[in-house]
C-alpha cells in the first residue's frame, strides 16, 4: 500500500496523460521533485471511452523505477471489476471509477476497498451526483470531472465549480474525511475558483506537463490554492 496521510491539505495532482511517454519513470519522478503531491493516471480502454492509454503495467513499472508516491488511478473503462485487483496489486493508492461503468457499484467499491485501497467515484460532466446518496460511506474521493473524460488539454466547463459546491456539501453532511477531486481544464488562471467552490485534489495535465518549469507552476498553484481554500 502506499497511502498519503488522513489529513485534507491541498494536493496537486499531476496527469501523466500530458507526461512524455517515452520517459515515463523521469518525467514523474521530475515532477514529483518539482513539488507534486500524487500522480494521476487516466486509464482508457478505446471502449468507455476512444482514447487508449495505459494499464496495471505501466502503474507496476512506475513503482518499479522507484515512485513512491501515491498513485491515483481514474478508470475510464467499462467493465472495472476484472482489472481492479490487477492494478491493486501494480501499486496503485486510489482507485476512482465512472458509476456507468459497473452494474453494481457498491460492489465495485467493496472490491477496491477490501483490497485496501481508497476507492473513488469519478462524474462526467453530464453525470448526475445522485448515486452518492446510497454510497458516500463508502468513499474516500469524489472526482469531478470538468472536461468529458477521453483527453487532455481541453477547456474547463464552467459549470464543473457549481457541481463542486454540490459535492462539497453532500461531503460536508456526511461528516466524513472525503477528498474532491477536479480533473479536466486545470490551470493555473482558473484554479483559485476552483478551489474555492470546495476542491482540495486538483488534477492538471497540460498545465503542469506542458509547461517549461514543473516547480514554478505547482508553486504557483499552490499559492493559488492556499489563499482561495473553501
Ligand atoms: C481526461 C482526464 C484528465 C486529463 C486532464 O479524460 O481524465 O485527467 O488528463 O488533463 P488536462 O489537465 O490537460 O485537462
Ligand atoms: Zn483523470
Amino acid at each position: 500500500m502506499h497511502n498519503e496521510d488522513i489529513s485534507l491539505k491541498p494536493l496537486i495532482a499531476p496527469s501523466i496523460l500530458s507526461a512524455n511517454f517515452a520517459r515515463l519513470g523521469e518525467d514523474v519522478k521530475d515532477v514529483l521533485d518539482a513539488g507534486a503531491d500524487i500522480i494521476h493516471f487516466d486509464a482508457m480502454d478505446n471502449h468507455f471511452v476512444s482514447n487508449l492509454t495505459f494499464g496495471p503495467l505501466i502503474c507496476e513499472a512506475l513503482r518499479k523505477f522507484g515512485i513512491k508516491a501515491p498513485i491515483d488511478v481514474h478508470l475510464m473503462m467499462k467493465p472495472v471489476d476484472n482489472i481492479i485487483p490487477a492494478f491493486i496489486e501494480a501499486g496503485a493508492s486510489y482507485i476512482s471509477f465512472h458509476p456507468e461503468a459497473t452494474p453494481n457499484v457498491e460492489k465495485t467499491l467493496d472490491l477496491i476497498r477490501e483490497n485496501g485501497c481508497k476507492c473513488g467515484l469519478a462524474f462526467s460532466p453530464e453525470t448526475s451526483l445522485d448515486v452518492l446518496e446510497c454510497v458516500i460511506d463508502k468513499v474516500d474521493i469524489i472526482l469531478i470531472m470538468s472536461v468529458d473524460p477521453g483527453f487532455g488539454a481541453q477547456s474547463f466547463i464552467s459549470s464543473s465549480l457549481a457541481k463542486l459546491s454540490q459535492a462539497k456539501k453532500i461531503i460536508q453532511s456526511s461528516g466524513k474525511n472525503i477528498r474532491l477531486e477536479i480533473d479536466g481544464g486545470v490551470n493555473i488562471e482558473n484554479i483559485s475558483e476552483i478551489a474555492a467552490a470546495g476542491a482540495d485534489t486538483f488534477v492538471a495535465g497540460s498545465a503542469i506537463f506542458g509547461s517549461n518549469n514543473y516547480t514554478s507552476t505547482i508553486n504557483s498553484m499552490r499559492n493559488k490554492i492556499n489563499k482561495n481554500q473553501y
